[in-house]
């Protein structure tokens, strides 16, 4: 199984109106125009945008993707937007297990471990969000905790190409502060580890993100370090010159 192209994937988390669409159109341009190099490149704006920006995005290489999905496909959940309904506003990915939803909304890795099942049943990918908080890294847990949620919230019988890893330090998302490259390392060779766990012989074809606090200026370190295979990207992604400078990497 060959392990698919680097992803770099832009979570607009809650910012976004139509205005917003000139930056979807300008990073469709720049990618259709090799921008990223071999990358794969995503957008996840919020879902109210989806659909206008799935319009824009209609022939390109540019993918788009929702911020969290419901674990059912249907039914009373109000508020809630389901994996087949991003799937048909547009969507080929979903994140899902965000340190923002674990936190805010009370996520536990079984629920994110169903969403993922159920992205995967829409025909979505899934990029499953793992990463320790600031006491957890200092309580040296950092590996435990990411090992935990791993092994909770990744289905065994998901298809490996199919759900990307993205490893966020909860102290990193938006603070400007990022972990040594040491340390992105250390957590990214463990995780691979894990992944190999969970599929033997084919853990290797899974792609390893890294976020939190990706910016132009840090991206080159951040991006060559070792079983690093791309970025989720939240600030920076809103312009589309400076995650076109992320994403440029690739080129
Ligand atoms: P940040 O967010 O790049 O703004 O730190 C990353 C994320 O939460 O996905």
């Amino acid at each position: 199984m060959t392990k698919a192209p680097p992803l770099v994937a832009g979570n607009w988390k809650m910012n976004g109106t139509r205005d917003s669409l000139w930056e979807v159109a300008r990073v469709r341009d720049a990618v259709a125009s090799g921008g990223a190099g071999r990358a794969e490149v995503l957008i996840c704006p919020p879902a109210t945008l989806l659909m206008a920006a799935a319009a824009l995005c209609e022939g390109s290489p540019l993918k788009l993707g929702g911020q969290d999905c419901h674990a059912e496909p249907s039914g009373a959940f109000t508020g809630d937007i389901s994996a087949p309904m991003l799937k048909d506003a547009g969507a080929s990915y979903v994140i899902v297990g965000h340190s923002e939803r674990r936190a805010g909304h009370q996520e536990s890795d079984e629920t994110v471990r169903r969403k993922t099942m159920a992205a995967l049943d829409a025909g979505l990918c899934a990029i499953v969000c793992v990463g320790e908080t600031a006491p957890e890294r200092k309580a040296g847990e950092a590996l435990a905790v990411a090992g935990r949620q791993i092994a909770g919230s990744i289905p065994k019988s998901a298809p490996p190409q199919r759900i990307a890893i993205a490893y966020e330090p909860v102290w990193a998302i938006g603070s400007g502060l990022t972990p040594g490259l040491k340390e992105i390392a250390e957590m990214h060779g463990f995780i691979r580890e894990k992944l190999f766990a969970v599929w033997p012989g084919q853990g290797g074809v899974t792609r390893i993100l890294y976020g939190g606090s990706v910016k132009p200026e840090n991206a080159a370190e951040l991006l060559s370090a070792k079983n690093v295979d791309g970025a989720l990207v939240g600030g920076a992604s809103l312009s589309a010159e400076a995650f076109m400078k992320i994403a440029g990497f690739y080129r």
